[in-house]
């Protein structure tokens, strides 16, 4: 059966049916095309773009326009795949009129099918402003990477009592604020259940157990190609870095050695035409 578009109300009913929801960051069109043939039913072009395709240290310096110039592609890619756009850092946190704003670009230039934002307690009014605008909402709770200096760094949240509470009572801040689904990232697997049991929509896992109702990887990290860091919960499903490496080495030291091109790489030329061009040597036109 052809791929076709999985819709919200379809994602839900995954929920309830524990059908796992499968989701992989895409940042390009190459990429995307390959997603588009498999059965994974959404691409997230997350915000960690920053670090894995355009060389900064976080994901706060990434813009609008930056997110916006790899959602587009992404989208002409996987026409039937339900594309989330993130929302980067300093789109919504100025005020909800900004947020709509920046949300309304997403779908319109962009052309993705909903936007994600981090957050909890403190996004739940922008949320609500976004759902009534009639934009559909992804939250991100857990480790949230663009504010992770204020939650001590890249580490496991939602450990002591407090911190759980909190988590459970944010998720089910945002599912009431209308959010369609919620990514829980680096949170225990215990945690991520209880939340998943707690809420009606679909919670998306990245580093929080088996227990979610989907998952979502990025997709540098699970094809083995981002060597600088690989977190615990990352699954590598290849290991293309060293292949690439290894093919970049071979190519430059055929091209250094004369052994590539060969003749199977070159193109002829018609004898008639070479022996004219021989003839006209020297002759100036
Ligand atoms: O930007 C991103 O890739 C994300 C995932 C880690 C969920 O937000």
């Amino acid at each position: 059966m052809p791929k076709r578009k999985v819709t919200i109300p379809e994602l839900l009913n995954m929920k309830r049916e524990g059908k796992k929801i499968r989701m992989v960051t895409s940042y390009d069109y190459i990429t995307a095309l390959l997603v588009e043939e498999t059965d994974i039913e959404m691409i997230l072009v997350g915000d960690s773009l920053g670090m894995v395709v355009l060389g900064y240290e976080g994901t706060v310096p990434v813009t609008m326009e930056e997110m916006l110039h790899h959602i587009k592609p992404v989208v002409r890619a996987a026409r039937n795949t339900f594309v989330v756009g993130d929302m980067p850092f300093g789109s919504y946190n100025e005020s909800i009129e900004s947020a709509i704003h920046n949300a309304n670009r997403i779908l319109k230039e962009g052309g993705a099918d909903a936007v994600k934002l981090e957050g909890g307690l403190n996004v739940v009014k922008t949320v609500e402003a976004l759902v009534s605008a009639g934009i559909p909402v992804m939250g991100h709770i857990g480790l949230t990477p663009q504010t992770a200096t204020q939650l001590g760094g890249f580490k496991v949240q939602g450990k002591d009592i407090e911190a759980a509470r909190r988590l459970l009572e944010e998720a089910q801040a945002l599912e009431a604020a209308g959010a369609f689904s919620i990514v829980l990232e680096c949170i225990p697997s215990p945690l991520a259940r209880a939340i998943t049991e707690r809420v009606s929509i679909p919670t998306i896992g990245i580093g929080a157990g088996p227990y979610c109702d989907g998952q979502v990887l990025v997709i540098h990290d699970m094809l083995g190609m981002f060597k600088r860091f690989v977190p615990k919960f990352v699954k590598k499903y290849a290991d293309l870095a060293p292949q690439i490496l290894e093919a970049l080495k071979r190519y430059a030291s055929e091209v250094a050695e004369g052994v590539f091109p060969g003749p199977e790489h070159s193109f002829g030329m018609n004898e008639e035409i070479l022996s004219q061009l021989a003839a006209g040597e020297g002759k100036r036109c």
